[in-house]
């Protein structure tokens, strides 16, 4: 079974089920300030886990890629990967467990053979935020699977995605991979021999700001099933490197190395697809947000290739297997491809005067501290190997970690803000996973959106509607509809317009109604078709009022200076805006 077999299986298992299929989202969260990237199927399905209607129906399947950086350290194992596929299914308010288990047994043993016998699971346990799954558990008991550990709240519990939103209970299905091995092992004392397969989400709470798990209107059902993983299980390998979407690129690197250390080959194929795929969503390599995920990935991967002896440039032509390999499912990969090799290569090249010097730099001041008996390398020392010769701090980690010596991360952290005010938000601990991060500058630039939206309205007339919002810590970007491109004297006006709002520091507020109010209220109605009965709308003073989940700033006057930095034509009748405050 190869990964379109498995992809084409799974889609047709569950659309024989009544699912619409709905195609992958973007890597890039749209509309979503809070996170960096997708992370999993239900990632860009929140509004409707919410409540929201989705417009291809209550049940829905996919293939979802996904990126996950939380775990990078983990790269080079048998199961972590940065970059990975997620079949997915959901029910939105529609069925509930037993369909869902049900049909999660049906489709791994019979629709791919899993052994029943090699099949276990795990339920919540219960606390005083919920009950104890007694429900899943009898499913499982009635399928025939009596292998159950009941786990609490930090194994059995999935989401929110960000600080708040959509979570609930789980039950997780595992494959034990070496069933000679003792008689008594569970996912819980031996993780590395039973993998978790399949993660069905029960998606019944709402996690609050205040920390409450609050029911949610309706009962979701969120499932996602790891497409290289399963690979692995199913092509009999012990890893996903060596399945089809993995092998050919961990094959290329074999031939350009005599001695290969498998896990360095692992950390450059994992890191090269990685990057090949956020790439491809036409971001460039750059200091903070996504830029900065995909320089240190190609960084960390140019680094793994010099230490096993790997000359010269070598990251496009590996991109150029990562493209064959995936293109078939992913279209944009090819689409993009003169765009990915060409960031690669001047990547490398950036990277590669550096690495040599940077290394003996880093040598010296590991002399130096041992000299001074001291086992912690210093911050500032951090900073310089990042600000001079581009040593992402993690690199610099992993390195001092080789020589067994512990890291000042928060003398960094000073270093970095004190000499980088700008950038300050992209340095360490970034790859810790960006889904909690709620930055000032998303935020603000959040609200200057709405400005901004409003602004154009009442510049260009009442046919602006947003088609796409995209916010990092350094700019906004918004698509609209309108089909001229914006003359001076327009973009002035709808600047000043912004800008006015700015000056009167107004108030932001918001207030939840229904559907209905809304639109009498004068809000704006983002994708209305989409919202169910009860929204949140935004205030801004008397100027703008919109449907929109948040976060904004408190008052208007926290904005700074805005100002427009390009128009241009994205699709027909769709204009794009990129904006800062300055
Ligand atoms: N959201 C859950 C996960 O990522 C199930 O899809 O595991």
């Amino acid at each position: 079974m190869n990964a379109n077999t498995l992809r084409q299986r799974f889609l047709t298992f569950f659309q024989q089920r009544s699912h619409a299929l709905i195609g992958t989202a973007s890597l890039i969260p749209e509309n979503d300030p809070s996170v960096l990237f997708t992370t999993a199927g239900m990632h860009p399905l929140v509004p409707y886990l919410l409540g929201e209607a989705h417009p291809a129906g209550r049940r829905l399947a996919n293939v979802q890629k996904c990126i996950r950086t939380g775990d990078i350290m983990e790269v080079g194992d048998d199961t972590h990967l940065t970059f990975f596929e997620m079949l997915g299914n959901w029910s939105l308010g529609d069925y509930g467990k037993p369909e869902s288990i049900r049909w999660s047994y049906e489709f791994l043993t019979e629709q791919l053979g899993l052994d029943p016998a090699r099949i276990s699971v795990t339920c919540f346990a219960g606390d005083a935020d919920a009950p104890r799954d007694d429900e899943s558990a009898d499913i499982w008991l009635s399928l025939g699977i009596p292998r159950i550990t009941f786990l609490p709240k930090k194994d059995n519990w999935w989401g929110p995605a960000g600080a708040t939103g959509p979570c609930g209970p789980d039950t997780e299905i595992f494959y034990d991979t070496d069933p000679s091995g003792p008689i008594g092992e569970t996912m819980v004392t031996n993780p590395q021999r039973f993998w978790e397969v399949w993660n069905n989400v029960f998606m019944q709470y709402e996690k609050c700001d205040d920390g409450r798990y609050i029911p949610l209107g309706q009962a979701n059902v969120d499932t996602g099933l790891g497409l290289d993983r399963m690979l692995a299980v199913l092509q009999g390998v012990p890893s996903p490197y060596e399945t089809d979407v993995l092998l050919p690129i961990m094959e290329h690197l074999r031939r350009l190395v005599r001695q290969p250390d498998t896990f360095a080959l692992r950390v450059i194929a994992d890191h090269t697809r990685a990057a090949v795929f956020i790439l491809a969503e036409g971001i460039q390599p750059g200091n903070v947000d996504q830029p900065y995920i995909v320089r240190r990935l190609i960084r960390r991967a140019v680094r793994y290739g010099r230490e096993i002896g790997i000359e010269g440039h070598f990251l496009a032509d590996l991109a150029e297997t990562v493209i064959a390999t995936l293109s078939d499912p992913y279209t944009e990969l090819r689409q993009q491809r003169d765009h990915i090799l060409l960031s690669l290569d001047r990547e490398e090249t950036k990277f590669q005067g550096t690495l040599v010097r940077g290394r003996h730099e880093f040598s010296r001041s590991v002399d130096q501290c041992r000299a001074r008996g001291k086992s912690i390398l210093p911050g500032d020392v951090m900073f310089k190997l990042y600000d001079t010769y581009g040593f992402p701090v993690e690199l610099t980690q992993e390195l001092a970690q080789q020589q067994g010596l512990e890291i000042d991360l928060s003398g960094y952290e000073q270093a970095f803000s004190a000499h980088q005010e700008r950038s300050r938000q992209g340095a360490a601990g970034r790859f810790r996973g960006g889904l909690t991060e709620r930055r000032p500058e998303t935020i603000q630039l959040h609200t200057a959106t709405h400005l901004l939206h409003e602004a154009l309205r009442r510049v260009l007339g009442t046919h602006v509607e947003q088609r796409g919002s995209n916010i990092t810590v350094e700019r906004l970007r918004f698509d609209f509809s309108h089909t001229d491109k914006l003359t001076e004297e327009q973009i002035t006006a709808v600047e000043g317009l912004v800008n006015e709002q700015i000056q009167h520091n107004l108030p932001v507020s918001w207030q939840e109604m229904s559907l209905d109010e809304a639109k009498n209220s004068g809000a704006i109605g983002l994708f209305e078709d989409r919202y169910g009965e009860v929204v949140k709308v935004y205030t801004i003073g008397d100027f703008s009022r919109e449907i929109c989940g948040g976060p904004h700033v408190d008052r208007t006057g926290q904005l700074g200076h805005f100002q427009i930095v390009k128009d241009e034509a994205v699709g027909s009748g769709l204009r794009r805006i990129r904006a800062v405050l300055v």
